[in-house]
């Protein structure tokens, strides 16, 4: 059997949740993942060390007996969080960013930032102290196309925070177009001797799928996420910045689990639910790209390498072995529907 062995990869970009999703998703990123950046919109969110420092305990109380995951955890920024938080986020070992989510943009970010003026002061710390900043990178103002908003975003705040706080760490999170792709490539420092100060992390899915997914024979709420899924010419550039071997790219998830009930409803939440299959989602689109031989980069490497951590040394095996996405899983007392349910992947990880 065809096999590919790679160094067990990392998920910059993950939602755990808490409570029973906690137990029920948990597992499946800890069988693949060493580590991940675990997002902090919580209802309500996580804003002091403290609150990190519980979350993390629950996280590690929720892992499989013998698991060696590691929750790497983050901040959510508010107009109020303090200069002092960020450098006790920084000096206790475990936060490893500060998540902006401009607020109303997204699933539980009512209490985010209205306006990066007020966080100037703590900002300016971050920067200092070498904190890096994750961006939801997406423009709230309503008279903005849906489609728009990440495009708009760059412009109109990404550039100007970035010309205030030029060496500032920042990951653009998830991005969808070719706009945000040209962008970090642009500001890549590949190949002189400084520090990146921006990278950005891709989907699985936003590498596998255009907006035509959400609409394949009806409306598809599970294809619904934020950012939104865009037209093909942005998932080609995205393919193309995953595979070309620039360490400013790498893995994140975005998994982003809502309960069946209320993913099939009138007005669904925004995620998409990938953990399940993430690896083998992401080896889908890289080989159909032909550059199989750049996953473990993308997927093992490169965010190691900006978050200044160690590269992992285990390794995890796929083989190529044609199975079917199963149609829900557990999820408490719901189910939990995983991306393209029924449908057939080429790459299974090995038990
Ligand atoms: O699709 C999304 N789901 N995008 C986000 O930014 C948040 C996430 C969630 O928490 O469900
Ligand atoms: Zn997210």
């Amino acid at each position: 059997m065809e096999t590919l062995t790679l160094t067990r990869p990392d998920d910059w970009h993950l939602h755990l949740r808490d409570g029973t999703a906690l137990q029920a998703v948990l597992p499946h990123t800890a069988r693949q993942f060493a580590r991940a950046i675990v997002m902090p919109n919580l209802k309500p969110p996580v804003t002091t060390v403290a609150d990190a420092a519980a979350y993390r305990d629950r996280i590690v109380a929720a892992l499989p007996a013998g698991s060696d995951f590691t929750p790497l955890m983050t901040l959510y920024l508010t107009d109020a969080t303090s200069p002092d938080e960020v450098r006790r986020a920084k000096d206790s070992g475990f936060v490893h960013a500060v998540k902006l989510y401009p607020a109303g943009a997204t699933t539980n970010s009512a209490a985010g930032v209205t306006d990066l003026r007020h966080c100037w002061p703590t900002l300016e710390t971050m920067q200092a102290i070498g904190l890096p900043l994750l961006i939801h990178g997406e423009v709230t103002d309503p008279a903005v196309d849906l489609f728009d908003r990440e495009r708009v975003f760059i412009d109109e705040q990404l550039i100007p925070l970035r010309a205030a706080f030029p060496a500032l760490r920042v990951v653009f999170e998830h991005i969808t177009t070719r706009e945000a792709a040209d962008y970090v490539t642009d500001c890549d420092g590949a190949g002189t001797t400084r520090a990146p100060t921006i990278a950005a992390t891709i989907t699985a899915h936003h590498l596998l799928y255009s907006r035509n997914a959400l609409f394949a024979g009806g409306l598809r709420p599970h294809w619904y996420c934020l950012p939104v899924l865009k037209r093909e010419t942005h998932r080609l550039a995205l393919v193309e910045a995953a595979t070309s071997g620039r360490s400013c790219f790498f893995l994140g998830t975005d998994s982003a689990p809502h309960a069946r009930r209320l993913k099939e409803s009138a007005c669904c939440g925004a995620g998409a639910f990938t953990a399940f299959h993430a690896i083998e989602l992401y080896a889908e689109a890289f080989e159909r790209a032909g550059r199989l031989d750049r996953l473990e980069a993308f997927a093992s490497f490169f965010g190691a390498d900006f978050y200044g951590l160690e590269r992992n040394r285990a390794t995890i095996t796929i083989e190529r072995a044609a199975w079917t996405i199963p149609h829900e899983l557990p999820f408490g007392d719901d189910r939990l529907v995983p991306l393209d349910a029924g449908g057939v992947l080429q790459w299974k990880l090995a038990a």
